[in-house]
């Protein structure tokens, strides 16, 4: 079992291009609350597009080839920084089964879609966007499909009203799901 943190828009988007599509510092701050002092499991693709390691957080990297990334190569020093192969995730999924709340997956697509049938506990914060900023074509990357009518709780965090036009977020809901 593992625990899930993501942002979605109203379209399903998480990205584009290996970035986010919005900038949303509310967001981000509850982002830096649940994750700082855990574990991370983080996609290489996500990992690359944030270029550097977040702080306060050990990092659980997820590829298939590491040594093409001179980015990896270089964060492999650090001693907060494992790289698994998606071979291994298994043995890994073992591993994080003794504490669950010591780690977070934190996306992106890909590593959402390998834990999306060991999810316990998941975190959406959905962002709704003014179209004129992201257009409903406008996106290349998107949350695996799971039907959050099958959560047995589901608990509102938080609701904002961010109507920040610059940033293009309207409003920014965030929402547990437990699934037990
Ligand atoms: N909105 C959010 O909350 C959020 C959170 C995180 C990321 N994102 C966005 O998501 C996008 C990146 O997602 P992504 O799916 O392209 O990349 P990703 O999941 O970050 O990383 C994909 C890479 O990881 C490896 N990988 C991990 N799990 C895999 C699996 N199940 N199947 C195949 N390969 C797997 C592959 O490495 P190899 O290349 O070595 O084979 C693949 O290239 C970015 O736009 C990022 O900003 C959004």
């Amino acid at each position: 079992m593992c625990n899930m943190i993501v942002a979605i828009d109203q379209y399903g988007r998480i990205g584009r291009d290996d970035k986010l599509l919005w900038h949303c510092p509310e967001d981000l701050k509850h982002f830096k609350d649940l994750t700082t002092g855990k574990i991370i499991i983080i996609g290489k693709r996500t990992l690359e597009g944030i270029g550097r390691m977040l702080p306060k957080r050990e990092h659980i990297v997820v590829g298939r080839d590491f040594h093409s990334s001179e980015l990896i190569k270089e964060l492999q020093k650090s001693d907060k920084f494992t790289a698994i192969h998606i071979s291994g995730l298994d043995e890994f999924l073992v591993d994080i089964a003794e504490d669950v709340d010591s780690a977070w997956v934190v996306g992106g697509a890909g590593v959402y879609a390998y834990f999306m049938p060991y999810v316990r506990r998941l975190v959406i914060s959905h962002i709704e966007l003014y179209d004129e900023h992201n257009p409903p074509q406008f996106g290349d990357v998107y949350f695996p499909y799971i039907d959050l009518r099958d959560a047995s709780t589901v608990n509102v965090l938080d609701v904002k009203e961010i109507n920040d036009r610059n940033s293009g977020v309207k409003t920014l809901r965030i929402v547990e799901y437990l699934f037990e």
